[in-house]
């Protein structure tokens, strides 16, 4: 037994000590507010915290987060704890944690060669990855010893953590008494992860024998999926999308543990988004004053030298410029509106894909009086067009849950979005926005008319608007299902 990975030996009579705390050990490549690049970042941002708040009299949920300390991670006052060393090949890397507190919550912070030799959050080389998240999830691992804690559930996050569950199922399988559960979340299940057949036996863990198929024997997302208790993709929908076979490769295997795999629908930090209250906006607004919105919408195309233009819808992209997101969709669509009998306008915000921000920006040029692009991360200029624009789109080709959507609907901001994933589940068509089933310009666009005929309508969409904003996205129902899970894994360990 590689003699880093915790026994979880400590643990004295467990059924005693289950009944008063569950201690989780959260793994994440990035959360907020210490550091986020995409909608990962939200979740780990928040579901430990709403975790955490669950903890009753009887039953604490000791939850605590644990991050790369990437270059970029904000400092929050973190102390050191310690140096400690992983073992690799003949010789070992030091890794060195920290420890921070945020709201209540232990976070931790391990540094160490592997994490800062890539200076990014995810690198474009491959190998640097490989090392710096294997060498992650081996020192998160060990890190509980060294704070003399031990988790019941150590819970990862997409490919990046993975290989601790893949650390703790090698430890059960090499002899030693275990008593943590692993339970995986998968936010996005294409990104599996580089080749580590390398990495993993310079830290001493062999390839085990799975029943994945050949080519992801060696990958870090199926290694993890193949050693978890429990698979949980971040909607139900996504969670059926992910056995079908066009999914990816993986349906096979994933069919296989069937009765493992749910679906969890992320939640919304309803706090921060609170268009009642959210400083980034013009005017504030709820459900009673939602006449306010013109307001924003007037401050937005003033800011956005666009045509004030307060009767005609105003569409809205807020995206990250990728395929996955459906932007040539989208363009497509709005290219093909050009002479549509009614007026509209669009903003599209976001970056990403070279060739997309061009393609939205040439259709900027052909369109300036209608089509407005801005070809960067902005998140107040985001919180703004949620709160000022009429229409969202999201025509994702797929979409394992989707936060933007939610935003709108918070916002009053009625989202027209594809049949898939997490976007399926939020979004009821004619009651809370549109749902059309092929992200493809056509039923795009027929699904935009129909709403731009009900936008004239003003008592039909201020119906629209409030149903939305008054759907419960808050994080604590979420919660309470990955507090189920993680009890009944606990119950079968
Ligand atoms: C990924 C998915 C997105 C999901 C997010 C958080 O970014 O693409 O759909 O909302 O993870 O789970």
């Amino acid at each position: 037994m590689p003699e880093w990975i915790p026994t979880g030996l400590l643990k004295p009579g467990k059924m005693d000590y289950m009944a008063q705390t569950i201690n989780v050990l959260f793994l994440a490549a990035e959360a907020e507010p210490f550091v986020k690049v995409g909608g990962l970042g939200d979740v780990a941002g928040s579901l430990p915290r709403a975790l955490r708040a669950l903890s009753t009299d009887d039953l604490k949920l000791d939850v605590r987060l644990v991050l790369p300390r990437h270059s970029a991670i904000r400092a929050q006052g973190e102390r050191p704890l310690g140096i400690f060393s992983i073992p690799r090949g003949d010789s070992e890397v030091q890794a060195e944690a920290f420890e921070g507190l945020h709201e209540g919550m232990p976070v931790y912070f391990i540094s160490g060669d592997p994490i800062t030799a890539s200076g990014s959050v995810y690198s474009l080389d491959s190998r640097l990855d490989a090392e710096k998240y294997t060498f992650f999830s081996l020192a998160a691992l060990e890190l509980q010893r060294q704070i003399n804690w031990t988790a019941d559930i150590v819970h990862t996050n997409d490919w990046h953590t993975a290989l601790a569950a893949y650390g703790v199922l090698t430890q059960r399988w090499e002899g030693g008494i275990h008593r943590t559960g692993n339970l995986i979340t998968i936010h996005n299940l294409p990104f599996l992860g580089p080749d580590v057949s390398a990495v993993l036996q310079s830290y001493g863990l062999k390839l085990a024998q799975t029943d994945l198929p050949d080519w992801a024997r060696v990958l870090p997302l199926p290694l993890g999926l193949w050693a978890s208790d429990a698979i949980v993709a971040v909607s139900p929908t996504y969670a059926q999308e992910i056995l079908k076979p066009e999914a990816n490769g993986l349906y096979e295997f994933l069919n296989s543990r069937r009765e493992t795999v749910s679906g969890i629908l992320n939640g919304l930090d309803t706090v921060s988004f609170n268009p009642a209250d959210d400083p980034a906006l013009g005017v504030n607004f709820d459900t009673e004053s939602l006449e306010k919105r013109s307001e924003n919408k007037m401050l937005l195309q003033e800011r956005l030298k666009m045509a004030s233009e307060p009767e005609v819808p105003l569409f809205a992209m807020i995206s990250r410029m990728d395929p996955q997101k459906g932007v040539d969709v989208a363009l497509t669509a709005l290219r093909n509106m050009r002479r549509s009998k009614r007026k509209w306008q669009a903003v599209i915000l976001g970056t990403g894909d070279p060739k997309l921000e061009e393609a939205a920006l040439k259709l900027q040029k052909d369109m300036p009086n209608q089509v407005h692009v801005e070809t960067r991360y902005d998140a107040g200029l985001a919180r703004q067009i949620y709160a000022g624009a009429d229409i969202f789109l999201m025509p994702s080709r797929y979409e394992p849950c989707g936060l933007s959507q939610m935003i709108a609907m918070r916002y009053g901001c009625v989202p027209v979005v594809s049949a898939v994933g997490g976007l399926n589940d939020t979004v009821k068509h004619g009651e809370t926005g549109f749902v059309f089933q092929e992200p493809k310009p056509k039923p795009l666009a027929d699904a935009l008319r129909a709403a731009m005929k009900i936008y004239e309508d003003r008592v039909a969409w201020r119906m629209l608007q409030q149903n939305g904003m008054e759907q419960d996205f808050s994080w604590a129902k979420s919660a309470r299902k990955y507090l189920e899970l993680y009890q009944s894994l606990i119950k079968n360990l």
